[in-house]
């Protein structure tokens, strides 16, 4: 569905990624220029410019990073990390528009395979939160609502689909049980953090996610398939976000991703 002309032109868009190798460099290749932190106090940190010049107008672009932990040394991966690097990179940017970008599990059993990238559509999971207590057990799954991204989809050669997200890299009987369930195309483990941070503060929120490993290979670890695959797909997911920045400059509205 096209957009009616009273929804605002998305021009300033904020990309938040986990991992410094999911990122950076898509960001320095862009230009953007190093913020520093976005709290003085804490690991999250974030660049920003202008797109560079192409057909259209540019844009402001942000992108966040969760920052190096003090103590381990590594990323800050998960979704604590992922909910204050949203809070403070909204706060601080303001963006027409909060990407998540980076790489997922994929599912051999609903079609997936290494490099395929999706969007997430229909809802955002949280499927390691049990909480057998019933008014508790809808706010554990979250379900957050996604944005519709049937056009993005096509201009991207991405499928949609739901993305649910944990703070643990390997899974148990009861989350692949949850997986089939919910049809679920993407298990990864910030997005359904970030989209409830983006509902909540009221900015539109995209998930865009590369396949590094399959969740249910038959017989290879996902660890192994991702670490094997992490910068063959990282590139990939750069390009695609590129593509995504040079569709955006035509200027467009959230609805016309529809
Ligand atoms: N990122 C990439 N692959 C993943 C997986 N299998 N689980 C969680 N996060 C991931």
């Amino acid at each position: 569905m096209r957009s009616d002309n009273s929804e605002p032109i998305i021009r300033r868009v904020a990309f938040l990624f986990a991992m410094e190798v999911e990122g950076r460099q898509f960001a320095t290749r862009l230009g953007l220029v190093d913020q520093g932190r976005l709290d003085p106090d804490l690991p999250a940190c974030w660049l920003s410019g202008e797109s560079p010049g192409g057909e259209g107008d540019p844009l402001v672009l942000a992108a966040g990073f969760a920052g190096s932990d003090g103590v381990a040394g590594c990323d800050c991966i998960g979704t604590n990390a992922a909910t204050l690097t949203a809070y403070l990179l909204c706060r601080r940017f303001k963006p027409d528009l909060l990407v998540n970008a980076g790489t997922c599990g994929g599912f051999h059993a609903r079609g997936g395979k290494v490099g395929d990238i999706y969007l997430g559509s229909g809802a955002y999971l949280f499927h390691d939160r049990r909480i057998p207590l019933a008014e508790f057990a809808g706010y554990g799954l979250g379900r957050i609502p996604a944005l519709p991204v049937r056009r993005l989809c096509e201009e991207l050669d991405a499928r949609p689909g739901v993305v649910s997200s944990g703070d643990s890299f390997t899974t148990n009987p009861e989350e692949l049980a949850l997986f089939d369930r919910e049809n679920v195309i993407a298990k990864e483990m910030e997005a359904a953090a970030i989209a409830r941070v983006a509902r909540d503060l009221k900015v539109p929120f995209l998930s865009v996610k590369a396949v590094t490993d399959l969740v249910d290979h038959p017989d290879k670890q996902s660890a192994e398939m991702f670490e094997q695959n992490l910068h063959r797909v990282t590139e990939d997911l750069e390009n695609r976000l590129n593509r995504f920045i040079a569709w955006l400059a035509h200027g467009r509205r959230i609805a016309d991703f529809e």
